[in-house]
């Protein structure tokens, strides 16, 4: 039976994967950043999860204002790396896992969560970046990826409520499909940042470090912060953290926290680490 061992949330700060892109991780700016990291390699090193499903959101790379899903699975073999602002990164193409992506895609909606299937994307900094940071830079990813790409740049996103309840469902489909596989679930984005208007390069560390022990302590409560609270406390971007509720439901809700980096600043953004394992 497959299952989900694991999961992760990481911030995807662009600037993070230029930083590793041009060899820079080891400079005062980013050193301690890096640092934080370090234990979280050793550890999915010594897993080897046989794939990784990362939730991510796209940033006007594969979707436009011409097409915005709500919730997007990948069922693709292949993901192609493209980007906005710097351009695509040097990093290899992904390789999906279809057999699992379209497993997940036949539970969860009949389980009434309308998921869009998409069969070819292109990858940005949300997914690259995580990937990055977790599994330095091999010449290909040592595992396939299942991407679910969710809508946090255009008005309304999700709830965190639905995330929560939608990692649910994909922690059923998963337990669902007879084959061995040992799954760990990556939720990316936030903490709290704005990029654009007045309060652009907001950073708030107490609502960052509450959001954490409520994830690992009382993830329903963390997943009941409405929006007008992220935007309010965690800036317009801070949005991003819904996707870490999908993770974070998809775990036990005793699992365990084995590791957790908070560092201000990378870019705009406050960074946030965290790691959970299932106790069995
Ligand atoms: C930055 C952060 C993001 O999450 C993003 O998507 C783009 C830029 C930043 O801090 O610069
Ligand atoms: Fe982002």
């Amino acid at each position: 039976m497959a299952e989900i061992i694991a999961g992760a949330a990481m911030s995807h700060v662009p600037a993070i994967g230029v930083a590793i892109d041009q060899g820079n991780t080891g400079d005062d700016y980013w050193k301690p950043l890096f640092d934080g990291f370090e234990k979280s390699r050793q550890w999915i090193a010594d897993l080897k999860p046989d794939v990784v499903i990362v939730v991510y959101n796209d940033h006007a790379t594969a979707f436009s204002l011409e097409l915005i899903p709500t919730f997007a699975l990948g069922c693709a073999a292949e993901y192609q790396i493209a980007d906005e602002g710097w351009g695509a990164r040097p990093v290899p193409a992904v390789k999906g896992q279809p057999e699992l992506a379209w497993h997940i895609a036949q539970s969860v909606i009949l389980d009434e969560f309308d998921l869009t299937i998409v069969n070819d994307m292109e990858v940005d900094h949300g997914l690259t970046v995580p990937l990055s940071l977790m599994f330095g830079q091999p010449d290909a990813w040592p595992c396939p990826v299942v991407p679910l790409c969710v809508n946090v740049v255009q008005y309304p996103p999700p709830t965190g409520n639905r995330c929560y309840n939608l990692g649910k469902a994909i922690r059923k489909a998963v337990q669902s499909l007879d084959k061995d596989l040992r799954v760990v679930i990556f939720g990316t984005g936030g903490m709290s940042h704005q990029l654009q208007a007045e309060r652009a390069g907001l950073i708030n560390a107490e609502f960052d470090n509450q959001f954490l022990d409520d994830l690992a302590n009382n993830p329903k409560k963390a997943a009941a912060i409405p929006h007008v609270e992220y935007l309010r406390e965690a800036g317009s971007e801070g949005i991003e953290l819904v996707m870490w509720h999908v993770m974070r439901g998809a775990l036990d809700d005793d699992a365990v926290e084995i590791h957790r980096h908070y560092h201000v600043p990378a870019s705009n953004t406050a960074v946030g680490h965290i790691i959970f394992e299932n106790k069995r």
